[in-house]
């Protein structure tokens, strides 16, 4: 068997992404080209995610950046032999353009498509950089649009949530307290940066679901944010200046202790030694700090793709098409529909 060139594309949020990867005869993923075309300052000044101007602006950049792709990774569009794309779960217009792109070439190039799942693909993301996953592990998704805990059993054979959000995602819960305290959207990245310079135990904040009576598995952060907007109002009443980087580090220490905690609890109970942490949020330098920490004592590997590869891109989603055609699965018919709400 030769090597097989897999194209993947995402359209699901924000992120217009274009992959291409190699999938050796042995299995192994080569990633050859990961171009991303974001829209995200444009829905910077509505503090989210504006439907209409995402799917807009993945129509305008779908093709232009699938030419990078190729031209970065010098690749014939004739030599693709499979096409992976984003099926769901995601914004339904946003994924319209992304599995529509992927229907035309698949019909013009007659080869298979394959309607993947957007968060198996933020997990496949971590085997293109630490290689193939264990037989069994766990993932934690934690994301824009997503917290899940998800146990792994081969990604292209069988994926179990066994823990999710009732309420706010991680990066839900960062974006709002971002804007609470006027830093700008995505509120992850600054909310990380200020937090260095602060207390983390300067404010007890809340750790949503962790009493006794309480899901083993689930999250909650509505609870958190409304508790830093509470603490805020209360501050400004007193007249109290607000001490900024103590707030971002106090609610940055509660979103990991509860993160890593449940992950770890999770890994023991299911007794998994390998623990992926993916998705936007798992840039977080607090989050991998933490589970870096508490994986090493309790004898669990972590593995933490780079940032370029935790948040939204089409390599994934190219991995994730690449796994299933190395373990045989069935393509996806041509009418292929979007499922914005797509579970695992
Ligand atoms: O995976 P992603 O790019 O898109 C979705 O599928 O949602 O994740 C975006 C989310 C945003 O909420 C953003 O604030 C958060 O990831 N994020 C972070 C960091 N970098 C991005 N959250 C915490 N710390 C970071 N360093
Ligand atoms: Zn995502």
């Amino acid at each position: 068997m030769t090597d097989r060139l897999i194209l993947g594309f995402e359209s699901s949020c924000d992120e217009t992404g274009v992959g291409i990867v190699r999938l050796g005869p042995d299995g192994a993923l080569e990633l050859l080209a990961d171009e991303v075309a974001s829209s995200v300052e444009e829905h910077a000044r509505f503090g989210g995610v504006v439907p209409e101007v995402a799917s807009r602006a993945h129509l305008e950049a779908m093709v232009p950046t699938m030419r990078r792709a190729l031209e970065t990774s010098g690749v014939e569009l004739s030599d693709v032999d499979a096409i992976a794309v984003t099926a769901g779960p995601g914004l339904a217009g946003a994924l319209l353009v992304g599995v529509s792109a992927a229907k035309a070439y698949a019909a013009a190039l007659n080869k298979p498509l394959y309607g993947v799942n957007h968060l198996a693909g933020h997990v496949a993301a971590d085997t293109l950089q630490h290689g193939p996953l264990p037989a069994r592990c766990l993932a934690l998704l934690v994301s824009g649009g997503h917290s899940q805990l998800l146990l792994i059993e081969g990604l292209a054979h069988r994926i179990t949530e066994i823990g999710s959000t009732v309420d706010d995602a991680a990066g839900e819960a960062y974006d709002k307290v971002a804007r609470l305290l006027d830093l700008p959207y995505p509120g992850g990245p600054p909310i990380d940066k200020l937090a260095k310079q602060g207390n983390a135990c300067a404010i007890a904040f809340p750790r949503g679901l962790t009493g006794p009576r309480d899901p083993r598995y689930d999250f909650s952060f509505s609870g958190l944010k409304t508790s830093v907007a509470r603490w805020v109002e209360r501050a400004e009443r007193a007249g109290e200046e607000i001490p900024l980087a103590d707030v971002a580090a106090s609610f940055q220490e509660a979103v990991a202790d509860v993160l890593t905690a449940k992950a770890i609890r999770a890994c023991k109970d299911l007794e998994v030694d390998t623990l992926v942490i993916s998705g936007g949020v798992a840039a977080n330098s607090r989050l991998s700090g933490l589970a870096a920490e508490r994986c090493a004592e309790a004898g669990i590997e972590l593995r933490v793709p780079r940032p370029r590869l935790c948040t939204d891109n089409g390599a994934m989603i190219a991995a994730l098409g690449a796994h299933l055609v190395a373990a045989g699965a069935g393509p996806s018919r041509l009418d292929l529909s979007t499922t914005p709400g797509l579970p695992v």
